[in-house]
């Protein structure tokens, strides 16, 4: 761990920065943490790429690859790629341990038993192993996408789910304040990438067989794990929200 490591202090900057721009908070990240990365869903999260990669080109990106993506996911995935000229690392699930749960219980054991054990397998252990190897991560994730889990989410933190004992981990959520209309309303004053299911209803972007379209006025979460409580919508990578 670095000296600058040791001596950063979440809180203090959480306070700080909170009213400052998504890309004042992506400057500190890089400032203080050579080996951070972005976590890229393959949504409108994409605009931390954009702005990331104007002050850093070639700055580290990871997508999860649960294997269950849409289509259309998958081809934004390689758009975005392209189109900053940057390394995506697609981070897969253990085979062995996805193929010991899918014959088990079949593909879809999600509707019958909660999706706390598939998304353990294809989201949460690929992303504890990319995480070991980080000193921070940035997320996209947004205050007002979720009332229920998500309106505590600090601009800067130390995560509480994947630090461990020996080792600090941060996280920075530069859009923690921003509106979905503000994300939107640099998406296109900028000409940023979209992925197309956006415009097919679809406000929030996960899973293929766990993502639904929302419907006018449904809150954009509405459409994630919709047979599930509101209150559990946490897929494992920010857990860490639901003891708020
Ligand atoms: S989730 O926990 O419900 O799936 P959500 O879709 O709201 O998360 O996305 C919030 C942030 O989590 C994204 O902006 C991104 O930083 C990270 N994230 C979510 N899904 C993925 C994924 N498949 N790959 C990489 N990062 C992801
Ligand atoms: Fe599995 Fe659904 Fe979680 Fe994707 S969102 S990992 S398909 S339970």
């Amino acid at each position: 761990m670095s000296i600058k490591t040791t001596a950063f202090n979440p809180e203090r900057l959480a306070k700080e920065y909170d009213n400052q721009s998504p890309v004042a908070i992506i400057k500190l990240a890089l400032a203080n943490f050579e080996n951070m990365a972005i976590a890229f869903s393959g949504a409108e999260d994409v605009v931390l790429i954009d702005m990331a990669t104007k002050i850093k080109p070639d700055i580290k990106v990871f997508s999860l690859d649960t294997g269950r993506l849409h289509a259309e996911t998958y081809r934004f995935i390689e758009q975005v790629r392209e189109h900053y000229k940057i390394t995506i690392d697609m981070l897969s699930p253990d085979a062995e341990t996805l193929q010991n749960l899918v014959r088990a219980k079949g593909l879809y054991s999600f509707y019958k038993e909660g999706h706390e054990e598939c998304c353990g397998v294809r989201k949460v252990m690929p992303l504890r192993r990319k995480l070991s190897t980080l000193d921070a991560w940035v997320t996209g994730q947004r205050k007002d996408q979720s009332p229920d889990t998500r309106n505590a989410v600090a601009v800067i933190e130390k995560d509480a789910t994947f630090s461990t004992a020996d080792k600090n981990l941060y996280k920075f959520n530069p859009l923690s304040n921003w509106t979905s209309a503000a994300v939107w309303e640099y998406i296109s004053s900028n000409n940023v990438p979209f992925n197309v299911l956006h415009t097919q209803g679809y406000s929030s972007i996960g899973c293929e067989p766990c993502t639904r379209p929302t419907l006018p006025n449904q809150h954009e979460r509405a459409g994630r794990w919709w047979w599930e409580k509101a209150t559990r919508k946490e897929c494992g990578l920010h857990s860490g929200n639901l003891k708020k």
